[in-house]
């Protein structure tokens, strides 16, 4: 993985740096996820080799950062990868998505996955009601939860496989914890190369390597900026990453948008995941010629290890487009993403990196993820939020489950 920076940086911020780095090494002694890639995976392998060769479908019943991690990783290898098994995602109350899915899926074949850090979440409980009225056999289901959750004990009322989630591991810092692993590796992902991809950012970061000056010099700019440039836009150019799109703006919203710490002050970069070329032909006008506020990072594929190529043949009324015959769509949507950085770049006032992945494998999502996960830790740490939590969203969640008590009286 490569990171090219095509804005400013100010050379006068050594020190800066060196405090970024420090605080950053602290915080790793506290919060779980920066040591997942070193983790010991043996209990998910075996659970993995032991599973029931008939069932040809996993369900997750979960949502947030329960469910997006392991859905980017997924939709991005499913193109280049035939899974072992498909993996659905049950996230919504939406009645027409649930009937949908199950519409999808054999009840026989499947196994369900209940994912909840806190055990009481009101999507992933209510949905997780409706299937087990349906197939209440506990060995259909395996849980993922924190120890002694009410989720936990109603598992083991069941005598139902639980697995928890490691230490200080938040939820949507969890991809890389069993919560991503275990259903990615029971559809046939390599999870030892995701952890490794993940691996070499970290080694990268916290040992001078190739991708620690970037980190920090980027981190620094959104911070610095940040009133600025209050948008931070990921166009990637592979419909491969659409989910990872919708990773990153969970991650970064959630992590960043906060009251800071012991202040008044309200903060947060907002983040817009787009997808090329299709975006080119819609929000691509505003980053041109709208306000100055967005800052935007490409994310390219080095190569698609694919030969798909346009034919060499002529339509009437259509040769002028004839330059276009012979070409693969590898390169193709290559020059598209090169020649949108370009035009951005006459335009010399809108901040701009790029992200170039190798291919679509596992090391490089692992990569990608570590990268996103460290940067978003880093400029937590700059603009003075507690990057970890989200009071912002538990608000909400409070109002509804006494909107759901009241209710119920009143049924009563
Ligand atoms: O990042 C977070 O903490 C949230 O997005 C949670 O993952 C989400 O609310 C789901 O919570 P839980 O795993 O407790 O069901």
């Amino acid at each position: 993985m490569k990171n090219r920076i095509h804005f400013n940086i100010c050379e006068r911020q050594e020190d800066e740096k060196a405090r970024l780095f420090s605080a950053i090494e602290l915080e790793k002694t506290t919060i779980g996820y920066y040591n997942l890639p070193e983790q010991d995976i043996n209990g998910i392998l075996e659970y993995v080799k032991e599973f029931n060769s008939d069932i040809e479908n996993i369900v997750v019943l979960g949502i947030g950062g329960s469910s997006l991690g392991a859905k980017a990783v997924y939709e991005f290898l499913k193109p280049v990868k035939t899974p072992l098994r498909k993996l659905y995602f049950f996230e919504s109350t939406d009645p027409l998505n649930i009937m949908d899915l199950l519409s999808k899926i054999e009840l026989e074949k499947s196994h369900f996955l209940v994912i909840s850090k806190s055990g009481t979440t009101v999507e992933t409980i209510s949905i997780f009601k409706y299937l087990y009225l349906r197939q209440s056999s506990a060995s259909n289901y395996t849980f993922i939860t924190d120890k002694e959750s009410a989720l936990d004990k109603f598992a083991k009322d069941i005598e139902a496989k639980t697995f928890y989630l490691p230490a200080g591991v938040g939820g949507r810092f969890s991809v890389l914890s069993v919560v991503g692993l275990l259903p990615l590796a029971l559809c046939g992902v390599n999870i030892k190369e995701l952890l490794s991809g993940a691996n070499r950012v970290k080694e990268s970061f916290f040992n001078d390597g190739y991708l620690k000056e970037s980190l920090l010099n980027k981190a620094i700019f959104y911070a610095k900026y940040h009133t600025t440039y209050n948008i931070n836009c990921l166009f990637a150019y592979s419909e491969t990453l659409r989910y990872f799109s919708e990773w990153y703006v969970q991650l970064w919203g959630e992590s960043l948008g906060k009251k800071q710490c012991n202040s008044a002050f309200h903060v947060g970069v907002t983040p817009i995941g787009l997808i090329g070329p299709k975006d080119q032909h819609s929000f691509l006008q505003l980053i041109v010629e709208g306000t100055r506020d967005k800052s935007i990072t490409f994310i390219k594929i080095e190569d698609f290890q694919n030969e798909l190529t346009v034919p060499d043949i002529t339509l009437p009324h259509l040769e002028s487009l004839d330059m276009l015959n012979g070409i693969t769509f590898h390169d193709l949507i290559t020059m598209q993403s090169d020649s949108v950085l370009e035009a951005l770049k006459m335009q010399g006032d809108i901040p701009l990196d790029e992200i170039l992945i190798e291919k679509v494998d596992e090391d490089s999502i692992g990569q990608l993820i570590y990268y996103y996960e460290l940067l978003t830790s880093l400029v937590g740490q700059l603009i003075n939020v507690n990057t970890y939590n989200q009071p912002g969203v538990e608000s909400g969640k409070i109002i509804l489950k006494n909107k759901l008590q009241k209710n119920k009286k009143v049924k009563k």
